[in-house]
């Protein structure tokens, strides 16, 4: 045979897979990725495909029983059968060579692993939780820190990340809802495609530092049963095709390389065996090409929902479904092989998972170079480097939303004021970084007492007051509040008597939302709220800072206290992005993107709701919609949010006041900053379908610009709408745009707009 230099080079290549097939071409970077997934596939047993598509936890068994039970050894042993086609966190440049050594040189055909992990908010460096970013509204931002954080996680061998979670979500009780991006689908699309472009980049995989993301979870997961985790989400088709699947399909068109399915049941039907949602609309419709993974575990969890009556039929009921890996269920392996072989489950749909997690290594370049992403040099470089500091904590202002701010109170005063921190959460290093946060060290965040300590120097004081919790909790323990233990009291109350100004650092800890913490008590919890009122009998100059992960129902405090800050847990440099808007140096111009109610009984509660049959007539008659004990708006509503300046809005205007199909009506505003400090507006535009075949929503987000403006700038925003702003899926899942009229509404939130109408002839 004459040897050429192609083949040499193949060779050589095969030489480091150490891998004897028969046609090693697939190694051929020259050869389009779907020859080379041919190539490779035709050469592969079934046992070895089904073996992509089972995914090991590495050694974190963390997120819910391993069922599997395997020990690392075992674990080994598999991976080295060819058995397993990805792992999750296993992390660091070292641990990830060694698993993936053992896939690449001694498995048969040399297939790499993929390496998954939760990359929520950061990797060592940390953003704000993803609620808190959604709060900036603020893309361009929100791109970035996705790009640190793949960064970050890159350098450290894993090239695919378990987000970004897009679960648009009324509920605050669900702990979860700190993962996502708020109740809005129009934002909740936005902010998903500027995390996927984060973590992707141009989807191209040419830089080792952007890693393959997840678009979970699908679907539904937001609206689980009373907020309580791991439930079913019994939601109906319009709320299906309208709120929750936007994010998904924006995620998807912007190349989303994977999908994990939800927890939950949808229509009775678990979503990992749910034809209609994978198969049908996700792969079938969408045209969805990279690969779908359960959650954890989720196949076996089928079991216990009483729908699969054991392993083999939990098995063919997700692959029918067109769910393409096991995360550690262990339930593939065993039974798959034996389920094509008797005619079960048909090979082609094995072939078609397969093909879509090779697809996705092919393109990540592990197959070109599997130890792309294993670089000790780099992983030094990157991790926790300059710049990705100054990036999250440029995120982590931007996200802060100044809730009420009377007296002046704010901004503080550099000099000549005498300023009392309280609260445990002040000086917390460790609640400020958040749930989901594997791989970053404990007590790392820059607390708000530091933050404040470089404008104050000693000249701040600080009390703890009362403690938060009983003891520090973990990822993996229940947050204890402290409700017992008023020690710290005295003294915070004797400092408040000589304070000008108290900032006082309330709400939860950081780990109290997340994966597994629904509460259904959503106020100041343990002694918190005592402690405020406490202080407020001595001195009520004070400054609410909240710490959370979930809206809050502070109604007392929102009556009361004169400032409130809403500073979530903004990770890493948490102290520095609160002590900057404090005294003002950074102009707050966040805006809620979750309601905050006024207490846990209105909830689920959401500015895009429908009207009512009783809607306006309360004049002396209790039969109308209303709450008998509370108002029934939001305390604080979707949208809201304010900045030391003022903003003023003209009446808007459009072009045309009736248009035909096709045509697009633009919209004009002018705001102006009549305050006295530069500031920065989210402008946001509202539709409401007034009378359409499917009851539409009071108003619906369908725009919105941030403008910076100087003291007395104005400036003029124009908005385009057409089809698509206008339009709706209707009960078959079909969008379309109706005739009639519309009503346009343009304001600094969803509560407080200027209105005019349009109409479609
Ligand atoms: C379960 C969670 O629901 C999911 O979001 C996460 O990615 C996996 N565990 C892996 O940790």
């Amino acid at each position: 045979m004459k040897i050429t230099h192609k083949l040499l080079k193949l060779l050589c290549m095969a030489a480091i897979f150490n891998i004897n097939a028969q046609d090693k071409s697939y190694l051929d970077k020259k050869k389009p990725i779907e020859e080379r997934i041919n190539i490779l596939m035709k050469q592969m047993t079934l046992e070895e495909k089904v073996g992509q598509m089972n995914q090991y936890n590495g050694f974190w068994d963390v997120t819910g029983p391993a069922p599997t039970g395997g020990s690392a050894e075992e674990k080994y042993k598999n991976i080295k059968k060819g058995l397993v086609g990805s792992m999750l966190s296993v992390r660091g440049v070292k641990e990830v060579k060694a698993v993936q050594k053992i896939a690449v040189e001694e498995t048969r055909l040399g297939v790499p692993l993929i390496i998954g992990f939760d990359v929520i908010h950061g990797y060592k460096t940390l953003s704000p939780i993803p609620l808190a970013e959604s709060s900036s509204w603020d893309m361009k931002a929100i791109e970035k820190s996705a790009e640190v954080a793949a960064s970050e996680a890159a350098a450290t061998g894993i090239n695919w990340t378990f987000g970004p979670m897009m679960d648009i979500s009324r509920d605050a009780r669900w702990g979860r809802v700190m993962e996502g991006a708020g109740e809005d689908p129009y934002l909740g699309a936005q902010v998903a495609v500027a995390r996927v472009k984060g973590f992707q980049g141009d989807n191209t995989f040419r830089s080792p530092l952007r890693i393959a993301a997840t678009a979970k979870h699908f679907a539904a997961y937001g609206f689980v049963d009373a907020g309580l985790e791991y439930s079913a989400s019994e939601v109906n088709r319009n709320i299906l095709y309208n709120q929750v699947l936007p994010p998904f399909k924006a995620a998807v068109d912007t190349g989303i390389r994977s999908v994990m399915t939800s927890f939950n049941t949808i229509d009775g039907i678990p979503a990992t065996a749910n034809q209609m949602l994978l198969r049908e609309t996700l792969k079938n419709k969408w045209g969805f090409n990279g690969f779908v993974v359960s959650d954890w575990a989720s196949i076996r969890e089928m079991i216990y929902w009483g729908y699969s009556p054991d392993e083999k039929s939990a098995a063919k009921s997700a692959v029918d479904a067109g769910t393409d890996m096991d995360m550690e269920g262990g339930i593939f392996v065993p039974h798959l092989v034996s389920l094509v072989q008797n005619g079960q489950v048909k090979e082609s749909l094995v072939d078609d998972a397969v093909r879509r997690i090779l697809r996705v290594k092919f393109e990540l370049g592990l197959f070109d170079d599997p130890y792309r992403f294993l670089d000790e040099k780099r992983e030094k470089e990157v991790i926790g480097n300059k710049a990705n500091r100054e990036a999250v904590l440029d995120m982590a202002k931007k996200s802060i939303v100044l809730l009420k701010n009377e007296k002046q109170l704010l901004p503080l005063k550099k000099e000549g004021q005498k300023i009392l921190l309280l609260g445990d959460l002040a000086a917390s290093k460790n609640s400020p970084l958040g749930s989901w946060r594997i791989a970053s060290d404990n007590n790392t965040a820059v607390s708000v007492l530091e933050g404040m300590q470089k404008y104050k120097g000693n000249s701040l004081k600080y009390e703890k007051g009362i403690a938060l919790t009983q003891e520090e909790p973990t990822f993996l323990t229940e947050v204890q509040y402290n409700t017992t233990n008023r020690e710290g009291l005295e003294a915070a109350k004797q400092a408040a008597k000589d304070a000008d100004v108290i900032v006082m650092v309330l709400g939860e800890h950081g780990f109290s939302s997340g994966e597994a913490r629904s509460r259904t008590q959503i106020d100041l919890p343990g002694l918190q709220q005592e402690f405020l009122e406490e202080i407020y009998k001595i001195n009520p100059n004070i400054v609410l800072v909240l710490n959370n992960g979930r809206p809050l129902a502070i109604s007392w405090a929102a009556e009361h206290i004169p400032a409130i800050v809403e500073a979530w847990q903004l990770g890493t440099e948490t102290g520095n992005a609160v002590a900057q808007v404090l005294f003002g140096d950074y102009n707050p111009s966040g805006k809620l993107t979750m309601s905050f109610p006024r207490n846990v009984g209105q909830i689920p509660i959401y500015y895009n709701h429908y009207s009512t049959g009783r809607f306006t007539n309360k004049d002396g008659n209790v039969f109308w919609s209303h709450y008998s004990d509370v108002d029934k708006t939001p305390l604080y509503p979707f949208g809201y949010g304010l900045s030391y300046s003022k903003f003023e809005y003209s009446a808007p205007k459009v072009n045309k006041k009736t248009f035909a199909k096709g045509e697009k009506v633009e919209v004009t505003v002018t705001v102006k900053n009549t305050g006295i400090y530069a500031g920065k507006e989210v402008v946001q535009l509202y539709v409401k379908d007034d009378f359409a075949s499917v009851v539409r929503p009071i108003k619906e987000l369908k725009g919105f610009e941030m403008v910076a403006l100087q003291p007395n700038e104005s400036k003029t925003l124009t908005f385009s709408l057409g089809e698509k702003e206008l339009g709706f899926y209707n009960q078959d899942g079909k969008f379309v745009v109706e005739p009639g009229t519309f009503k346009i509404m343009i304001g600094g939130n969803s509560a407080d707009v200027q209105e005019l109408t349009i109409e479609l002839l």
